[in-house]
C-alpha cells in the first residue's frame, strides 16, 4: 500500500542530494512524497552536525512533529544525516519518538530497515561507513532529479581532520566514486533536463579514482549534450592541483566562480586549525587563476574567533578579504564540536567574537554589493531555472551564482539568455531580457 513520506533537509548541498537519492530509493517500496507534514505516514529528517545550533535544530524539529501528530497516528520517524551518525543510539534514547537512525554511508540499507521495522516494530540504528556498497546500490537506482541545476556527489568523507570539524567523523574516510558511475548518473540528469551540474564532495577536488581527477571528470561531463554549466564544491586549497587550475583554460563550461574556503587570513591560526595550507599558497592559487582568466572570482568560508585568534590574526583575515575581494562568502563564529581536537579549547570572549563577525560580514557584504553594482547597465548570461514563487518573474542565475530576476515567458526555463541588469542589491540582480532573436539557446 502506498505510504506518504515527508522529507525535511537541513545542512549542506550534499544533504540535499542525499535526500533526493533517499527518495529515489524509498519509491521502490511504494513511498510517495508529500509536502504536507500532517498527512505523512513517514517523517524523515536529514540532519547536519557542523555547528551546535544545527544539531539543536534537530531536537526542536522532532518536538514540532510530535505536536503536529499529538491527536493523530504517529508516523514512522527516521533520522538520517550527520547528527544521526554522530549520536546514533543516543538519539533513540534521548528522543523515544524517533524510530530509526541511519548515518550517511548506510542509505543503501534504508528500504530493508524500514520494512524490517514495519514487520517487527523494533527500533534500529545503522551507522557503519560503507560508501562503496552504498554507491554501488544507489547507482542501480535511477536519479530522478529533474531540476535545471542538479547536484551530483562524486566524493564523500574527509581525511584532513581540521581541528574544528566533525565531517571526518560523520561522513567517514575520503572516498571517490568510480568515474563511469558518475558519468552515467550525469547522463541521467542531462536526460531529465538538467542544464547545470554541481559536483559535490566534502573535499571535491581531492577526487581521485584510478588516477582520474576532478579535472578529467569536468572535461568528460562537459561533452554531454544538454549540459551547459559545471560547478564543483567544496574544495580545499591543498588539492587545487595544476591540472584543475588548467581546466579553467581548457573547459568551456566550468563557471568562473571558485569557492575555496580559507577559514582565516592568519598562518598562525591556519596552523592551529591543522589546515595544511598557508596564506602564501592560497594567494598563489588566486594569482594563477586570475592570470588564466581575470573574470574569475573567489568565494570562501571563514571561521571567526577560533581559539587563539588575536587582534593581529583577525586583522590578517580582514587584509585577505580586502586583497581577494571574495564574493558570496560564508562566515560563522567557531562552534566547538564534541570529539574534535578543538572541542575543549578556551573560547574567545563572546562579545568580541560577535564584533569580529560583524566586521567581517560587513566587509564581505560590501564586496558583494559592489560586485553587483558594477553589473548595472551591463548584459550578462544567465541560466533560467524556474519562476519565482509569486509567479511574477523568471528566476535565473548568473555565472557567479547570483540570483537574477526578470520578466519573460516560461519557454525560457532551461535556457541561457542575456539579461541587461538595471538594479541590484546584496543578493539579487534585476534586469530585462535582451532581444530574444539573438539569444543562444541551450
Ligand atoms: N571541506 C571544506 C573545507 O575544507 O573548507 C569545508 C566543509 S564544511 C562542511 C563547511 C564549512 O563549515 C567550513 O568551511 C567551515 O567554515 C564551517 N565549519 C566547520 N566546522 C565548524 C565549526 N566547528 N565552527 C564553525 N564553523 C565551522
Ligand atoms: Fe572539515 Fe573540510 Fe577540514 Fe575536511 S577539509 S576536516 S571537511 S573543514
Ligand atoms: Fe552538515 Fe554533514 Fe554537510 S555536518 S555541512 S550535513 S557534511
Amino acid at each position: 500500500m502506498t505510504q506518504k513520506i515527508f522529507i525535511k533537509t537541513f545542512g549542506c548541498q550534499m544533504n540535499e542530494y542525499d535526500s533526493n537519492r533517499i527518495y529515489d530509493t524509498v519509491k521502490k517500496i511504494d513511498f510517495v512524497k508529500t509536502e504536507k507534514y500532517n498527512e505523512a505516514d513517514c517523517y524523515l529528517l536529514n540532519t547536519c552536525h557542523i555547528r551546535d545550533k544545527a544539531k539543536e535544530k534537530v531536537y526542536h524539529e522532532i518536538g514540532r512533529v510530535k505536536k503536529i501528530f499529538r491527536s493523530k497516528t504517529k508516523p514512522l520517524v527516521i533520522v538520517v544525516g550527520c547528527v544521526a551518525q554522530a549520536e546514533h543510539e543516543e538519539m533513540l534514547k534521548r528522543e523515544p519518538y524517533i524510530d530509526l537512525v541511519l548515518g550517511p554511508q548506510a542509505y543503501h540499507k534504508i528500504n530493508d530497515t524500514i520494512l524490517n521495522y514495519q514487520s517487527k516494530k523494533s527500533k534500529h540504528e545503522e551507522t557503519e561507513f560503507d560508501a562503496i556498497t552504498k554507491f554501488e546500490y544507489l547507482s542501480k537506482i535511477k536519479n530522478q532529479a529533474s531540476k535545471i541545476s542538479s547536484f551530483l556527489t562524486i566524493q564523500e568523507g574527509c581525511d584532513k581532520f581540521c581541528h574544528f570539524c566533525v565531517v571526518p567523523y560523520t561522513r567517514g574516510p575520503e572516498y571517490s566514486r568510480p568515474f563511469n558511475q558518475i558519468v552515467d548518473e550525469a547522463k541521467q540528469l542531462a536526460d531529465n533536463g538538467s542544464k547545470e551540474i554541481i559536483l559535490l564532495g566534502q573535499n571535491v577536488n581531492a577526487y581521485n579514482f584510478e588516477n582520474y581527477r576532478l579535472s578529467n571528470l569536468i572535461l568528460e561531463l562537459e561533452k554531454l549534450s544538454g549540459i551547459e554549466r559545471i560547478r564543483y564544491t567544496t574544495s580545499h586549497p591543498k588539492d587545487m592541483t595544476t591540472d584543475l587550475i588548467d581546466t579553467y583554460k581548457n573547459s568551456k563550461k566550468l563557471m568562473p566562480l571558485v569557492h575555496l574556503p580559507v577559514q582565516s587570513g592568519s598562518d598562525k591560526i591556519l596552523d592551529l586549525m591543522n589546515r595544511k595550507h598557508t596564506i602564501k599558497t592560497y594567494l598563489e592559487i588566486f594569482n594563477k587563476l586570475k592570470k588564466i582568466n581575470s573574470n574569475i572570482e573567489f568565494s570562501s568560508d571563514f571561521i571567526i574567533a577560533y581559539p587563539g585568534e588575536e587582534e593581529n590574526d583577525f586583522e590578517d583575515t580582514i587584509k585577505l578579504i580586502d586583497e581577494i575581494k571574495f564574493i558570496n562568502s560564508f562566515s560563522f563564529i567557531f562552534s566547538p564540536r564534541p570529539g574534535t581536537v578543538a572541542a575543549d579549547l578556551p573560547l574567545i570572549d563572546k562579545k568580541r567574537s560577535m564584533e569580529r563577525l560583524e566586521i567581517v560580514q560587513q566587509k564581505l557584504f560590501s564586496n558583494q554589493i559592489n560586485m553587483n553594482k558594477k553589473l548595472e547597465g551591463k548584459q550578462i548570461n544567465v541560466l533560467v531555472e524556474n519562476r519565482t514563487d509569486d509567479k511574477s518573474k523568471l528566476f535565473a542565475r548568473s555565472e557567479y551564482m547570483t540570483s537574477v530576476l526578470f520578466s519573460g515567458s516560461d519557454d525560457l526555463v532551461g535556457k541561457i539568455v542575456k539579461v541587461k541588469i538595471k538594479k541590484s542589491n546584496q543578493n539579487t540582480l534585476f534586469g530585462d531580457l535582451v532581444n530574444q532573436s539573438n539569444q543562444k539557446v541551450a
